[in-house]
């Protein structure tokens, strides 16, 4: 394989006359993970579907692995790895039983049953191994789902929202999981509602919106597209936040929250200006904080609404 993994040109897909992808065109260094964002609906795990030969494209190239999709679609299932959105899992099989499973359709000569106690080990399942995967927790289901894909040993790995639904902790577990993978060479192509996920894994994110890439970048690239850093006052009445408005006549104000942002550069200086001038006009702020842009930020300014909005 060359230093590319995914390499994406002009991508389309419509189901009836709804135009789901209109032409998207992405590159995912070998050895990298790549964040797909988006909404519900927005179309990610349909370009997983495309990608991993699950579905057909109505247009568009792309190379996975340096084989071509369309005429090579075999060779791109013998690379890649994917663990789709809705947990493949076997309910009425153990743990072991399906990870064995996996093994026997991968046909791994000889070696099977170190695969999936390495397996099982490596992601925390040996008490429950044995018992029925209608037993595990959403948590664990993924881990395993997660570990079958791993048998085949795959240099590329789709994951489709894989912590959606998880708690903190297992978010955390899974993420340091598909970290390690990375370490190991794998390239990773992720799709995640969540902006703080892309934005603790990935290299490189896009973000996916009716039916475009409307940005890609390194998370920092996204936030520097951002307005930036702000002091955020909070105010009990109307009054104050009129008072407070007039002497930043920068700042944005929010009606509803009774809030105002400031900008600044969030350093001790310009704090203390900021809360001198409040003391000198005698408004107290009832809340005040300083707030970097997140990724939700993001969302916002490169599509004009919300990520709650698009649903
Ligand atoms: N097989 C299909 N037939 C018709 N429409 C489909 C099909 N698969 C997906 N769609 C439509 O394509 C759009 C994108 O769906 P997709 O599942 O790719 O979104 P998603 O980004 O994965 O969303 P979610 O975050 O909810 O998983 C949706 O409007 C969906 O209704
Ligand atoms: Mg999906």
């Amino acid at each position: 394989m060359n230093d590319t993994a995914i390499a994406v040109s002009g991508l389309r897909k419509t189901f009836g006359d709804k135009v789901v992808l209109d032409g998207i065109d992405l590159e995912v260094p070998a050895g990298t993970i790549f964040s797909l964002l988006g909404p519900n609906g927005a179309g990610k795990t349909t370009t997983v579907n495309l990608l991993t030969t699950l579905m057909k494209a109505d247009g568009g190239t792309a190379r996975v692995a340096g084989h071509d999709l369309t005429t090579d679609a075999k060779a791109v299932r013998a690379a890649i790895g994917v663990t789709g959105q809705f947990a493949a899992v076997d309910e009425l099989l153990t743990g072991q039983e399906n990870l064995q499973l996996m093994v026997d359709l991968n046909r791994r000569a000889g070696g099977g049953k170190r695969v999936v106690t390495d397996l099982l080990e490596r992601f925390d399942l040996v008490e429950s191994a044995k018992k029925p995967a209608s037993t595990y927790s959403g948590g664990m289901r993924r881990k395993l789902d997660l570990a079958m894909t791993l048998v085949g040993d795959p240099r590329i790995i789709f994951l489709d929202e894989p912590t959606t639904g998880l708690d903190p902790r297992s978010r955390r577990t899974m993420w340091s999981i598909i970290r390690d993978l990375v370490t190991g060479g794998v390239t990773i192509f992720l799709t995640t509602q969540y902006l703080e996920e892309a934005d603790q894994l990935a290299d490189r994110i896009a973000v996916l919106d009716q039916g475009h890439l409307v940005a890609t970048g390194t998370p920092d690239e996204l936030k520097r597209r951002m307005p930036g850093t702000h002091v955020r006052l909070r105010f009990t009445t109307v009054a104050e936040l009129d008072a407070a408005a007039r002497i930043f006549p920068g700042a944005t104000r929010d009606d509803e929250t009774l809030a105002l942002r400031v900008p600044s550069d969030g350093g001790t200086k310009s704090l203390r200006a900021l809360l001198d001038r409040l003391d000198e006009h005698s408004i107290a702020a009832g809340e005040f904080s300083v707030q970097t842009p997140d990724l939700d930020d993001v969302f916002l300014a490169l599509t004009g609404h919300d990520t709650e909005a698009a649903l």
